[in-house]
């Protein structure tokens, strides 16, 4: 938990609201369609300051020209309920134009750790992600920011540009939310056909095998092993990658890797796209 020090002669700790001078506030920053996932981090936002904001917006500049921006799922009076249930003080949702200038020239890079696994897959994805989120960071001014894990490379990412820009947020991140049967929780879900979402339960199955085991090589092969059967499926799954990389690099964990490695996997079912990952400790 962050403490922040009030103006002298200021409201006694937690008394103002967000932005005042008394008590924390923490962010989750989101594109709506909230669901279970999204709730966890503001139930997690909550331990970590004493006001909660959340904001709203299907940033444009992290998606691709073939991707599905304009059909990412809008739900906003639904995600104003979700809000209000969990007691979230302040719902920030600009418009596309309150963000972006049509002539905007400056942004983040992600650097070379933007162009790999994931990255090599949506290039200018994790530019357009760490844009959006020092936006965010200087129009809400929040002392803690909370993300999910089941964006890893997102979540290590933006601790890195917490790091190289010093930025005074403190990061935390919160587990993956999954259903009964293991698929995680993504507003991309309800794209999923009735047979898409049995082919879909290949990439947590597969993390799952893979976790079975401590050796790089065996990871990968068990849960490869999975993939290549869900490749046979109807609908099939079609790979986009399964590595095993460190948590804070995202770089290949080598044979010999000690510690904490994430096991991460994207692929398509049908026409939609998904990611998972695990965390596994190889000591
Ligand atoms: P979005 O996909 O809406 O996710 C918002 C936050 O919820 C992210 O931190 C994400 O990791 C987390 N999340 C998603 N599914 C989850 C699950 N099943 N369990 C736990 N957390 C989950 O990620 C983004 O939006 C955007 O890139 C954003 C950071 C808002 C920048 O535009």
């Amino acid at each position: 938990t962050v403490r922040k020090v009030g103006p002298p002669g200021g409201t006694p700790e937690g008394a103002a609201g967000p932005g005042g001078g008394g008590g924390t506030l923490a962010l989750v920053p989101t594109m709506g369609a909230l669901h279970e996932g999204h709730r966890s981090l503001i139930r997690l936002a909550r331990e970590h300051a004493d006001h909660v904001a959340v904001s709203v917006f299907v940033n444009p500049l992290q998606f691709g020209p073939n991707e599905d921006f304009s059909r990412y799922p809008r739900t906003f009076d639904a995600d104003l309920e979700v809000c209000a249930a969990e007691g979230v003080e302040l719902v920030f949702a600009p418009a596309p134009g309150d963000m972006y200038l049509p002539d905007r020239q400056v942004g983040v890079s992600a650097g070379q750790m933007g162009t790999i696994v994931e990255g090599a897959f949506r290039p200018g994805h994790f530019d357009g992600v760490l844009t959006v989120v020092l936006k965010l960071f200087n129009l809400v001014r929040p002392d803690v920011a909370v993300f999910g894990q089941k964006d890893a490379q997102q979540l290590a990412l933006i601790r890195r540009m917490v790091t190289d820009l010093d930025l005074p947020v403190t990061v935390v991140g919160g587990p993956t939310v999954r259903e009964p049967d293991g698929l995680a929780l993504s507003s991309r879900n309800r794209y999923l056909s009735p047979a898409d979402r049995v082919t879909a339960l290949a990439l947590s199955a597969a993390l799952r095998e893979g976790a079975r085991h401590d050796r790089p090589k065996d990871i990968l092969h068990a849960a490869h092993a999975v993939l290549d059967e869900a490749a046979l499926a109807d609908p099939p799954l079609v790979l986009d990658y399964l590595s095993l990389v460190d948590p804070a690099t995202f770089t290949a964990a080598a044979e010999d890797h000690r510690g904490e490695a994430i096991l991460a996997v994207a692929a398509k079912v049908g026409a939609t796209r998904l990611i998972d990952n695990v965390v596994l400790d190889l000591s």
